[in-house]
């Protein structure tokens, strides 16, 4: 049933507005961060954000999810160089002023970045007995995506960047970091302290790549 009060007729249960301005602020200020300042991440910090992790819709409550931290100097190694190498491979498919463009391009902050996550989807969970996943399995992995959604919106209400590194050959990941068969890398990521705050995505800065302006919906 509405309420109604200074704020209007909101539905009952909805955050006040002040919160809700808050919240809109939050989602335009998130950023994908590839420049970062090699300062520690408070550990407490960031365990608050994995929680959101842990809030996040999956199919069937599957929670299909598994996350491996980067921390020795053989693995960032071993991730590093499959950035590099996907990289320089990916530079090769572009030609001409795109090429230059893309050269310009920082697209990970694996050298910098304190934490270091890669994350996967266990294909092969047998929690929430597969509902929903019967049909599309694929539902598995899109269920990590919101649970990242809400660890990067989470991570930068604390003041912290996170950066999706997905220019990498995920078998030679595996590989190297020993997952199991049935995990999926859904993405790498770069965790710490932004060099620099900015309302506007860097691939728009660097005149790649524009935000469209209008939301199109199609109506059938
Ligand atoms: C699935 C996914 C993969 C991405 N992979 C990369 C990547 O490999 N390198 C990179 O620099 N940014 C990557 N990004 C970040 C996007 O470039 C960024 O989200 C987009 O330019 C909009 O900028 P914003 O996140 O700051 O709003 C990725 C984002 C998503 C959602």
């Amino acid at each position: 049933m509405p309420l109604s009060g200074p704020e209007g007729d909101v539905p009952e249960g909805a955050f006040p507005a002040a919160f809700r301005t808050q919240l809109d602020l939050l989602m335009q200020m998130r950023r994908d961060v590839r420049r970062f300042r090699r300062d520690p991440v408070d550990e407490a910090v960031l365990a608050r954000c994995l929680n959101a992790i842990q809030l996040a819709p999956s199919v069937g409550l599957s929670e299909p999810w598994r996350l491996l931290r980067i921390d020795s100097e053989a693995a960032r190694e071993a991730a590093l160089k499959n950035f590099e190498t996907a990289n320089a491979e990916a530079l090769a498919g572009y030609s001409g002023a795109r090429a230059n463009r893309y050269a310009g391009l920082k697209l990970s902050g694996m050298r910098e970045a304190p934490v270091q996550l890669a994350i996967y989807c266990d294909d092969d969970t047998v929690q929430g007995h597969g509902l929903g996943a019967g049909t599309m399995p694929e539902m598995r992995r899109y269920s990590v995506v919101t649970a990242i959604t809400l660890f990067w919106l989470a991570l930068r209400a604390e003041g912290l960047g996170l950066g999706w590194v997905s220019v990498l050959d995920p078998d030679q990941l595996n590989r190297d970091l020993q997952v199991p068969a049935s995990w999926k890398l859904i993405g790498y990521f770069c965790i710490g302290l932004p060099e620099e705050l900015h309302d506007s995505p860097e691939l728009e800065r660097q005149g790649w790549e524009n935000r469209q302006n209008a939301l199109s919906i199609e109506t059938r």
